[in-house]
């Protein structure tokens, strides 16, 4: 038996890249899968097919990963209307079935996961690492939405009632959900809204991020193949155009998306101004993410959690760290380590087991960056810059940065990618330093270094995030451990990969039979 928070659920295996066999056997599979022809197109029988258009790789610009038909925006109405169709046979079909066709996904997801990888790596510039844990995700997302749909979903639960009565409380998919996702995690987010949706019952429109529509395909045909009808999992690639389109259908029931917050903001509006149903919006978004390291924290242990948090993923994660707090005691020889360490940063092709990080995924997220950096180059004091190496490809290579500011309100908004900012605070000011961080309007992680079990409980209780760590890096979290998601400007919650996520996606039914 396996309770609601997951326990005695087991996470999907990973491969240890320390072994050469496994390492070698990887790197074939996923040296086979290039050889794959990679496409996009919009699914479904009503869906039609709009502008061409070529996927290039961020590692190399002059690479073609794959071709991509995208959706016609005119035609987004009759896939609405063919989902629609499709739902209620699906509903019907029962949580138990649903659960087991999750199960299968996982599975073939676990089978392709060369070729997943692989995917990840050419067209959203993913290290071996990170395509790995990418997998692993939603292939944990799969199992434990099934898991706990087939204990608290499968059946209707009975309640109490007089003599000759029965009440029976029922849930059911509320119809069709839209589900939008990001660049940054295209395989892990994308199959996350997408699984929760289609286990509890409703058919799914999915619209992947324009930047990653190969593996968004290349999943959804698995999960087709594990027995999604054609209908019920639609993808349609497309750009911000096809997203409004999908949240502007005064028929849809709901909005999973994962991505900006001022996207969320958009949709929100769009969702209140049209007519029909009152629907639901999950919106999972950004983060101004702080670490605060107190004296007693461990150097060594610091410096490895920040060079984690910070740059790995290229800082391309929601999680990652943004502002370092360091207690003024401490933060010159702190900052020293960090400096030496960020030299040793290697960034490179990212289906390199040497390589730490890969590109950021397309040339306006370097140009936003490189702007930023413009501006703390002339504001602020650099700490360190990692050095690039001269042979790259001509892809979109940002060399991480580390500068000295005054505070978090110095930045207006969340800098995606590899830019750490840090700040250096006295122990009296400790108290102001969580309420600037709380005065950001965001709460998505925050990481906590302290060996003072009172410092790190008073800031744990007095920050108001998500996912707060204490003595570890802060990305990473695990589906069923660390529930992941945030409060204020980070999101609506609740949480991914957490026991209360799927009842955002059913409406419930009490039904009282007086026999
Ligand atoms: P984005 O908001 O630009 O795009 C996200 C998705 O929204 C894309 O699929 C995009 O095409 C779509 N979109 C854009 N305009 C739209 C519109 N008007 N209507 C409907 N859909 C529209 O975000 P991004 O650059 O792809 O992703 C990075 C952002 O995502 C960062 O802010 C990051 O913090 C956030 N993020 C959050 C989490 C989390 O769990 N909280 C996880 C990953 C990423
Ligand atoms: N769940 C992802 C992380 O924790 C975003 O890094």
């Amino acid at each position: 038996p396996v309770d609601i928070y997951g326990r005695e659920r087991r996470n999907s295996h990973g491969i240890n890249m320390g072994r050469d066999s496994e390492l070698a056997e990887l790197k074939q599979g996923m040296e086979r899968a290039v050889q794959n022809d990679w496409s996009a197109a919009p699914t479904g029988k009503s869906a039609r097919a709009g502008e061409q258009g070529t996927v290039f790789s961020p590692v190399d610009t002059g690479v073609a990963v794959g071709k991509v038909t995208w959706t016609d925006p005119e035609s987004v109405s009759d896939a609405v209307s063919a989902a629609i169709a499709a739902q209620k046979d699906w509903d019907g079909r029962g949580a138990a079935e649903r659960a087991d066709i999750l199960d299968r996904i996982g599975d073939l997801y676990e089978t392709h996961c060369e070729e997943l990888m692989a995917i990840c790596a050419r067209e959203g510039g993913k290290s071996l690492l990170d395509g790995i844990a990418e997998v692993r995700e939603a292939v944990d997302f799969c199992r434990y939405y099934a898991m706990q749909a087939r204990n608290e979903m499968a059946e209707p639960v009975e309640l109490p009632g007089p003599t000759g009565e029965s009440n029976t409380l029922r849930m059911h998919g509320k119809g069709v959900f839209v589900c939008i996702s990001p660049w940054n995690f295209p395989l892990a987010i994308f199959t996350g809204q997408i699984v929760a949706a289609l286990v509890t019952g409703n058919a799914v429109l999915a619209k992947p991020a324009e930047q990653t529509p190969l593996i968004a395909a290349r999943a959804v045909s698995l999960m087709q193949e594990a027995g999604v009808p054609e209908d019920v999992i639609q993808c349609l690639p497309g750009d911000g155009k096809v997203g409004a389109a999908l949240t502007g259908d005064p028929r849809i029931a709901g909005v999973a998306f994962t991505g900006s917050t001022e996207t969320a903001r958009i949709i929100n509006r769009s969702l209140a101004e049209r007519e029909g149903p009152l629907a639901t919006l999950i919106a999972e978004t950004g983060g101004q993410n702080a670490m605060v390291v107190d004296s007693s924290a461990l150097p060594e242990q610091v410096v490895k959690d920040v060079i984690h948090s910070a740059f790995l993923s290229a800082g391309q994660r929601c999680s990652a760290l943004r502002v370092l707090y360091v207690q003024a005691d401490v933060a010159d020889r702190m900052l020293e380590m960090l400096a030496g360490a960020m030299e040793e940063i290697a960034v490179g092709d990212p289906g390199l087991l040497e390589t730490d990080i890969g590109p950021v995924i397309d040339a306006d997220q370097l140009k936003m960056l490189q702007d930023h950096a413009e501006r703390m180059d002339r504001e602020a004091k650099l700490i360190a810059r990692t050095p690039l190496r001269e042979d790259l490809p001509k892809g979109h290579w940002f060399a991480p940065r580390a500068y000295e500011i005054d505070g978090i309100d110095r930045l207006e908004r969340e800098i995606f990618g590899p830019i750490l900012h840090v700040v250096r605070y006295k122990s009296s000011e400790l108290d102001a330093v969580i309420d600037k961080i709380n005065g950001t309007g965001y709460g998505l992680t925050l990481g906590v270094h302290s060996r003072i079990d009172r410092v790190y409980r008073h800031i744990a209780h007095r920050a108001c995030v998500g996912n707060a760590y204490v003595n570890r890096n802060m990305t990473g979290a695990v589906v069923g451990v660390q529930p992941f998601g945030g409060e204020g400007l980070s999101g609506t919650g609740p949480k991914a990969g957490g026991p209360h996520y799927l009842y955002r996606f059913v409406t419930e039914r009490t039904l009282t039979n007086n026999t």
